[in-house]
This record gives structure tokens, C-alpha cells and sequence, in this order.
């Protein structure tokens, strides 16, 4: 009887201790099924004209890497990156663009409207996740913006992050 009480116990206390591993688990696991979804919301809603996998000559858009680099520095919070990317969606216009370049290459982005939680996602995932990088970025990076010396911020921390 003793055992048994004994036994019940151990089991009381192995599964307490069990459960928040557990618990952290699923997060962990639903984090990264969140991410995922964001990433198709990406891919679907965004990729049409910002693919990385398109070449260089066909790009209709910069790719995301470029606004990541152009919107993000190292003093960027995500709560001010989210603000921007949403102000942009809301009525892209040249007056609240960061990437003059791009806006004279590619004639402004046409509106494209969203629901909020599509457009807050997105940036989230951005701000959190590396993003492809198409094969020819490195050139042309280089080609914008120097070697390297002097430099901003946030292409340091581009940099360090991409492996570059
Ligand atoms: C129909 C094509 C198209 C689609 C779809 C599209 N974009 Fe764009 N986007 C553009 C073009 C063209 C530019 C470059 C010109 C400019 O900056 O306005 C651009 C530029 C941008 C910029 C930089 C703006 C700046 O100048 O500072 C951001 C940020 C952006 N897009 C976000 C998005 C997001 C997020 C999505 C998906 C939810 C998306 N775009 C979908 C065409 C598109």
C-alpha cells in the first residue's frame, strides 16, 4: 500500500515537472506555425511584385531585403517598423517613401489594400526573420552603396546577419 501511495506520488511529481516543458513546446511549435502562415501571407500577397527569385532585369519591386535594410536600423523597434510598414500601406506617395531609388526605378507601388492583422503579420514576420535574398543582391548592393566603409547602422547589422 505504502508503494502505492509511494508510486502516485513520483508520478504527481514527474508530471508536474513534465508540464511546462511541455506547455513551452507548443509555443514553441505554434511560433513557428505562425511564422510559416506569415511568411505565405508574404509570399501570396507581396511576392507578386517583390519575389527574390526573380532576376534582376524583370524585378517589378525591390525586394524585401532592400526595404528590410532600408527601413530597419539598429535602433528600429519592431512597434516603429510595424507603424511604418502599415502609414505605407495605407496610401503609398512619395513623400513617405525611404527608397527614393527604388521609387524612380519602379514608378510608386499602386495601393494595395489589406486587412490590418495581413499587414501587421507581414511586418512582424519581416522584422523577425531572415529574408531571401535574390542571387544578384550582394552586386548590387555593393554597387549602391560602396565597399562597406561608412556605412549605416543597419546595413552592419544586415550584414552580420546575412553572413555577408
Ligand atoms: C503590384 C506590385 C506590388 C505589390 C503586390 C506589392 N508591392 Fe510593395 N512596392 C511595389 C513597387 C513598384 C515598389 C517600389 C516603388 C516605391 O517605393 O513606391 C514597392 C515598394 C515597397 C516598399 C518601399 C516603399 C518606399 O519607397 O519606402 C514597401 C515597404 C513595400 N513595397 C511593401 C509591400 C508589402 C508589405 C507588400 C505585400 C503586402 C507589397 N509591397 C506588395 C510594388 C508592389
Amino acid at each position: 500500500m505504502r508503494a502505492l501511495l509511494f508510486l502516485a506520488i513520483l508520478t504527481f511529481v514527474i508530471s508536474c515537472k513534465e508540464q511546462p516543458k511541455k506547455a513551452e513546446e507548443t509555443l514553441t511549435m505554434s511560433a513557428e506555425a505562425l511564422a510559416e502562415q506569415r511568411e505565405q501571407m508574404m509570399v501570396t500577397y507581396c511576392y507578386q511584385c517583390h519575389n527574390p527569385k526573380t532576376d534582376r532585369e524583370s524585378m517589378l519591386a525591390p525586394p524585401m531585403i532592400g526595404i528590410k535594410k532600408h527601413y530597419i536600423s539598429d535602433s528600429t523597434t519592431k512597434e516603429v517598423f510595424v507603424a511604418d510598414l502599415q502609414a505605407w500601406m495605407k496610401g503609398p506617395s512619395e513623400e513617405k517613401s525611404k527608397m527614393p531609388h527604388a521609387l524612380e526605378k519602379f514608378g510608386l507601388m499602386s495601393h494595395q489594400v489589406y486587412p490590418d492583422s495581413v499587414i501587421v503579420g507581414i511586418a512582424e514576420y519581416l522584422y523577425d526573420n531572415e529574408i531571401e535574398k535574390p542571387e544578384w543582391y550582394q552586386q548590387h548592393h555593393k554597387e549602391m552603396h560602396g565597399s562597406g566603409k561608412g556605412m549605416g547602422a543597419g546595413h552592419k547589422k544586415g550584414q552580420k546577419k546575412g553572413g555577408q
